[in-house]
This record gives structure tokens, sequence and C-alpha cells, in this order.
């Protein structure tokens, strides 16, 4: 890409990581060329090892500190608890403008800051169908990345899992964890679920999941084809008296769906406060 003044070093090309740097060398999107890449993993994944054979990318065992010099941009996506460890030989190699973003689940800003101290760094949630590029990211950037360039070019590195989108208060991350983070175990469980009562109800196993599956997907992708919102369109296909509404009713009734999603995303909430507050 032109204005690209560095290169974008990828640490940990395993699944989302990956995922990214297919975005990234997209064609049609002219997004970052792949002589700017570079894959930093001992052991890349399948995938990550055909597309920097398909297009090129050069791929490092580890960051050396003539590699290291030449990175504006270190993405990092290695699991959360190794951040720490694989950023700490970083620190020295590096220049000071480097931007880091980082997809490490629950790794707070503090931690990025201080194995990279002064550097601008951006905390960033994506989520799991960020893997199809059907996610979205939310990110929340330190002092020295709270600017709109800065931001601009972490948006550029998350854009392939999905819009991005800005929190200001880092704690809201822990709520973004509980909702976008784990709400897709939400919709597997619901859509398990219905798949369940299906054969309860006399369908064969295979067709209660297909339509389960399907049911799922294609209400998805209505949500997301601005034909409404989601109450918009639930009150579409719910005529008063009928059969949707009887569901509907011993869905929303007592203590009912909304209640327990709320207490889910209140736990989920909660227990990714614990697990920020145990990485101090
Ligand atoms: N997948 C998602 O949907 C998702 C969503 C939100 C956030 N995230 C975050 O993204 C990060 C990566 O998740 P993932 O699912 O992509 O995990 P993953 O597939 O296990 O990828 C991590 C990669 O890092 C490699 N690695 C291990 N040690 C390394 C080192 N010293 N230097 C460089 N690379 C090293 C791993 O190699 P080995 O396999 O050989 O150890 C693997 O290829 C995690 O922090 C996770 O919290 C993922």
């Amino acid at each position: 890409m032109a204005g690209q003044t560095g290169l974008v070093a990828l640490v940990g090309a395993g699944r989302m990581g990956s995922a990214l740097a297919a975005g990234w060398l997209k064609k049609s999107r002219n997004q970052i060329a792949p002589e700017h890449i570079v894959f930093v993993d001992p052991r890349p994944s399948e995938s990550a090892a055909e597309l920097a054979e398909r297009h090129g990318v050069r791929v490092a065992a580890q960051l050396n500190k003539a590699l290291a010099g030449e990175v504006a941009e270190l993405v990092i996506a290695v699991k959360p608890a190794l951040v720490g460890e694989i950023l700490a030989p970083l620190k020295a190699q590096l220049r000071p403008d480097v931007l880091a973003v980082s997809i490490a689940a629950g790794v707070p800003l503090r931690t990025l800051g201080r194995a990279l101290p002064g550097r601008p760094a951006v905390r960033a949630m994506p989520n799991t169908p960020g893997a199809i590029g059907k996610g979205i990211s939310v990110c929340v950037a330190n002092e020295a990345a709270d600017a709109p360039e800065l931001r601009a070019r972490a948006e550029r590195l998350l854009k392939p899992a999905g819009p991005v989108e800005w929190v200001e208060d880092e704690r809201l991350m822990d709520v973004v964890t509980a909702v976008s983070g784990s709400g897709p175990a939400y919709v597997f469980l619901f859509c398990e679920a219905l798949a369940a009562a299906a054969e309860a109800e006399g369908l064969p196993r295979k067709l209660a999941q297909e339509l389960a599956v399907r049911t799922v997907a294609g209400s998805g992708a209505l949500l997301t084809s601005n034909m409404g919102d989601a109450s918009e369109l639930r009150r579409m296909v719910t005529s008063p008296g009928g059969t949707t509404q009887a569901g509907l009713d011993s869905l929303m009734g007592g203590a009912g769906l909304p209640g327990l999603i709320r207490n889910a995303v209140a736990a989920a909430a909660r227990r990714s406060r614990q697990l920020g507050a145990d990485t101090n």
C-alpha cells in the first residue's frame, strides 16, 4: 500500500492472525503489499504457511534485531498468556513509534504499556466470526495512540475481520467481551437447543440440525441486511395469536430469555473483570 513506512509484523500466525493477514493480502482491496508483511511464528498455522507461500510473505521464527527495527506496526495475535514474555525481549529493539495492535483477549493496555513503554498501543477485541470476515472488533487506545492517524492505521489492520468500533473507557472491554466475544457461543447454544427441541418434537436428527442451523444463519443474515432491527423483524414475523406468538410467549414470560441473557452477559463481564485483575 502507498505510504507504508515499514513492516507489518504479525506475531502469532495462527487462526485469527492468518485470517487477518488473508484480508491484508487481498488484491481487490489493495491493502498491504506482501513485501511489507512478515509472519513471526515458530510454527505458523497451515493457512498462514499457505498464504506466505502463495504471496511470498516473509516468515521468521522470531523478530531479530534487524527485522524489529523495520517494523512500523506490530500485530500481536498469540495466546494471551504469552504476550508479556514474547514482547519483553523486543522492548529495546522496536522503534519508539511502532504501533502495537493486540488482539489477545483480556490483555490490558497496561500490560502492553509495560512491555513496550511509550509506544502507541491499541487493544482490540475481535470475535470468532471475524475469522471469516463476518465479525466485529472493538478497540481502545492508550494515550500514545490517541490520534486519528494511529486509529486509522489500527482500523486498516483489523477491518478484514469486520467493522471496527472504539470505546474510550477500557473497562467497557469487559462488557464487549461478554457480548460480542462470548456472544457467538450463546448463539451456538441457542442453535443446539433449537435442534434438540426439534428432535424432541419428532423430527429426525439430521433435519432438526439443518433447520436449526439455517434458521439461525438466515436470521443473522436478515439482521445484517438492513431490513430492520431485531425487534422490528420479530414483530414482522409474529402474527397475533399465531404459532410464533405462542412460542415467543413461552420464551419471554417469567424468567424468560431476556432475563437469562441479561444474567449471562453480567456473569461473563464479571468473569472478564476477574481475569483482567489476575493479570495485574
Ligand atoms: N480465534 C478467535 O476467534 C479470536 C477472537 C478474539 C481474540 N482472539 C485472540 O487472538 C489470539 C490468537 O488466537 P487464535 O485463535 O488465532 O490462536 P492460535 O490459532 O493458537 O494462534 C496463535 C499462534 O501463535 C503461535 N505462537 C506460539 N508461540 C509463539 C511465539 N513465541 N512467537 C510467535 N508465535 C507464537 C502459535 O503457535 P503454536 O500453535 O505452535 O503454539 C499459533 O500459531 C488470542 O490471544 C486470542 O485471545 C482470537
